[in-house]
């Protein structure tokens, strides 16, 4: 009788620790970009750096030459999420567009991670 309570006590406890660790490992499955905290941080290393440096503002020679904005400039950070969304998906300019290369999703996360910058 006691010892069954335990069995059950312990087995509720399995549980408990078993479930966070199991929907933990089948988000971070579902994004192969990186961590859940903030997966737009490593596409914007991967795809953004080389012209906007890795704090948006810190602007690689290239992305001086081009003449890339200060990504956390009000000029940049006054636009919309669809608005940045957009220059993302089509480029503009001199800038590249994405809309190939990443899905909709992560451009979305990208411009979290542009949000993120300007904190
Ligand atoms: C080859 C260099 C280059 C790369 C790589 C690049 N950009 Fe840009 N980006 C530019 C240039 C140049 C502009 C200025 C475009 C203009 O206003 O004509 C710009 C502008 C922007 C703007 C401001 C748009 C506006 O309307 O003011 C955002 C936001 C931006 N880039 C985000 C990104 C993101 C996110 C990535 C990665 C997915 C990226 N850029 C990759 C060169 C680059």
């Amino acid at each position: 009788m006691a010892l069954s309570a335990v069995r059950v006590k312990r087995a509720a406890m399995m549980l408990t620790l078993a479930l966070p660790a199991l929907v933990f490992f089948s988000s971070e499955r579902s994004n192969a970009t990186g961590p859940a905290t903030d997966p737009g941080e490593d596409i914007f290393e991967a795809r953004c750096v080389n012209c906007h440096g890795h704090d948006g503002g810190s602007r690689t020679t290239l992305g001086k030459d081009l003449n890339a904005p200060d990504l956390r400039s009000d000029k940049v950070q006054k636009l919309s999420n669809a608005e940045l969304a957009e220059v993302i998906a089509r480029g503009k300019g001199e800038m590249p567009a994405f809309r190939k290369k990443l899905r909709r999703d992560q451009i979305q996360q990208v411009v979290l991670h542009i949000r993120g910058l300007a904190r």
